[in-house]
């Protein structure tokens, strides 16, 4: 997830673009970048590193000019290289456009284009835009404003997938244009100059008028002198004698008049948060964004994954925390499939992995780093296997060590807390299940086609309705002990709301199934320990089964608090989720069990985006 902003006005654009990016860090960053008009020239500065080390090194400020765009790139697809910095230009260098989101039919556009005659200097899908943008100007002789806004609209056309871009044109210096499609981008106003930016922080400094872009808006920012009275939205300089003006289209249409501003009265923290009170509960509402995104990224190599699936009889999956989590979920789709895999506690790996040169490891790492998921995956080179590894940091150890790598397009995760990341692993699992049905010949067109559904499902367990309700229920758990039970597929989703719950509520709790329960932990259910059931919806053949553990936990005053599609009378408390296909159901328990414990831990004033003894990534044994 990188960070995007733009500037036209009359201060130096480097300055701001600069404070922007500096703004935007905590979106991640590996490298960074900005693109000026100076003097009818443009200006690119962009290389790898801190945005205050790449700012210095380049000398961002020695540019001058008054309209501008810069970068900070969080890497997804193509290595942390300069090269792959954005903006990324056009063969001629004379436009450049900045990116956030991903560009999932670029390489057939990139064949394309290069057939041409187009020169490509990155590996990035962002490229193949300026030069489908070079390619349509090549339409007219002498493009007018019109044609050139004309050929970003035709360009548009062209592009699958996720953006938020920023383009600028040294042939039209005082415009700049700023497309929005599934990724987040802020139009800023102000009386003598305007902004976008991924999010607020990144000019909130400067102005708190803002317009949010909607799905499909363009926005034209134009800079012209105030005798030219055809635009109502503009502004005028009167130091300057210089008008801003914006105009936002959506299918061509000027819809300018129905983009009300927004007066926002938050400060720099809370705008970092999104408004939240935490980076947890922003990152769990960005959940269908990145799923979204993570649904579309890394298609080669998933298949290329899910063909090495097909080759190897013996498959660990191997993680720690959260990713072992997901690593067991993937068990239950691959056994769909009749496919054998076998997830492992990395650090149990080497002591009981059977490892040859006819075994398949892939380590789930959001990090990359985990010192024993990275001791795992050198055991298993060392001994001949194949290995893979889903990561969502490139560049980190795994991605250098394995054979594969996956990226999950989470963006990067601030709370200690992993919840977006999860959703991300289970993403990419659920896709390389998918691609693995399908290369032993399942028809495995119903499960693709939840692909677009999977994000409208999260949002129907997040909204706010949602988290007022599962808010409350909160309040009115008052044990000390806490159990999360289930079965089947969602096993693993009760091990995890543990494990969150837990963690950042320093209270007890321990998930197992529903059938564990009897041979001991039943004895500890009182008034003092609480349950939380995942249920199935009742067409299951594990519904009654789960209804018959609920009863007894009932008969022994404990409470329950069920997590289901369906009404369960005997649960104390219900959180209700959206009825799925048992396949799909694991990324709608999962945020129920994240929202919970995070009200929890809110409750009990806990800090609940770096808990106690805990880290982000665990570096050593
Ligand atoms: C730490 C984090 C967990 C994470 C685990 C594995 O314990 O606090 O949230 O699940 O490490 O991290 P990894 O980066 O390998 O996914």
């Amino acid at each position: 997830m990188c960070g995007i902003v733009g500037y036209i006005g009359n201060r130096t654009a480097s300055e701001i673009l600069l404070k922007g990016l500096k703004r935007l860090k905590y979106r991640g960053y590996d490298s960074c970048g900005i693109g000026i008009i100076d003097n009818n020239k443009l200006i690119i500065k962009k290389s790898v590193g801190k945005v205050e080390e790449v700012a210095k090194k380049e000398d961002f400020l020695e540019v001058n000019g008054y309209g501008g765009i810069g970068h900070s790139r969080w890497a997804t697809h193509g290595g942390i290289t300069k090269e792959n910095a954005h903006p990324h230009t056009d063969c001629k260098g004379e436009l450049c456009v900045v990116h956030n989101g991903i560009i999932s039919n670029y390489k057939e556009l990139r064949d394309m284009l290069i057939k041409k005659g187009h020169v490509f200097k990155s590996q990035t899908d962002t490229e193949v835009i300026p030069h489908l943008i070079e390619e349509e100007l090549k339409k007219y002789e002498n493009p007018s404003e019109e044609d050139y806004i004309n050929a970003v609209k035709n360009t548009i056309k062209k592009l699958d997938g996720t953006y938020a871009l920023l383009i600028l044109n040294k042939n039209f210096p005082n415009l700049l244009i700023g497309l929005r499609n599934e990724s987040p981008l802020i139009l800023g106003v102000k009386e003598d100059e305007c902004f976008l930016g991924s999010d607020i922080s990144a000019f909130l400094e400067w102005t708190k008028e803002i317009i949010p872009l909607e799905d499909g808006d363009m926005v034209v920012l134009r800079k012209e002198s105030n005798n030219n009275d055809k635009d109502k939205d503009k502004t005028k300089n009167k130091n300057n004698n210089v008008i801003i003006s914006y105009t936002i289209y959506n299918n061509n249409e000027n819809i300018t008049d129905r983009r009300e501003k927004t007066i926002i009265e938050w400060d720099i923290e809370s705008a970092e948060k999104g408004g939240y009170e935490h980076f947890m509960l922003k990152e769990i509402m960005e959940e269908p964004e990145v799923i979204k995104n993570s649904s579309k990224i890394c298609n080669d190599e998933i298949k290329e994954l899910a063909k090495a699936l097909h080759n190897y009889d013996k498959v660990y999956i191997i993680a720690m925390g959260t990713s072992l989590h997901a690593s067991m979920v993937a068990e239950y789709w691959f056994s769909k499939l009749n496919k054998l895999i076998i997830p492992c506690d990395s650090s149990e790996f080497l002591i009981k992995g059977i490892v040859d040169e006819n075994t398949l490891v892939i380590g789930i790492t959001q990090s990359g780093e985990t010192y024993d998921t990275i001791k795992a995956i050198k055991y298993a080179k060392e001994k001949g296997a194949k290995t893979a590894t889903i990561v969502n940091v490139l560049g980190s150890t795994a991605t250098r060590e394995a054979d594969i790598t996956i990226m999950m397009g989470s963006g990067i995760e601030i709370s200690v807390c992993a919840t977006k990341t999860y959703m991300s692993q289970l993403m990419i699992l659920y896709r390389l299940f998918i691609e693995y049905g399908e290369v032993i010949g399942k028809d495995m067109s119903i499960y693709r086609k939840e692909l677009e559904n999977i994000p409208e499902y999260i949002k129907e367990v997040i909204n706010e309705k949602e988290r007022e309700n599962i808010k409350n229920i909160s309040k009115n758990l008052a044990a000390k002990n806490y159990l999360f039970i289930s079965k089947g597929i969602n096993l693993p989703n009760a091990l995890e709301g543990a494990l969150k719950f837990k963690e950042i509520t320093y209270l007890h709790a321990e998930g197992m199934s529903s059938g564990f329960l009897k041979h001991g932990t039943i004895s500890l259910i009182d008034e003092n320990m609480d349950t939380v059931a995942l249920v199935p919806p009742s067409n299951s053949n594990l519904f009654n089964s789960i209804i018959s553990n609920i009863e007894e936990i009932k008969a022994r005053n404990g409470k329950v608090v069920g997590v289901s599609p369906v009404n369960i009378d005997i649960v104390d408390y219900l959180i209700k989720i959206p009825d799925v296909m048992e396949e799909v159901s694991p990324f709608v328990y999962a945020p129920a069990c994240q929202l919970l414990a995070y009200y929890k831990a809110v409750e009990l004033g806990r800090d609940v985006d770096k808990p106690r003894g805990l880290a982000k990534s665990v570096t050593v044994e």
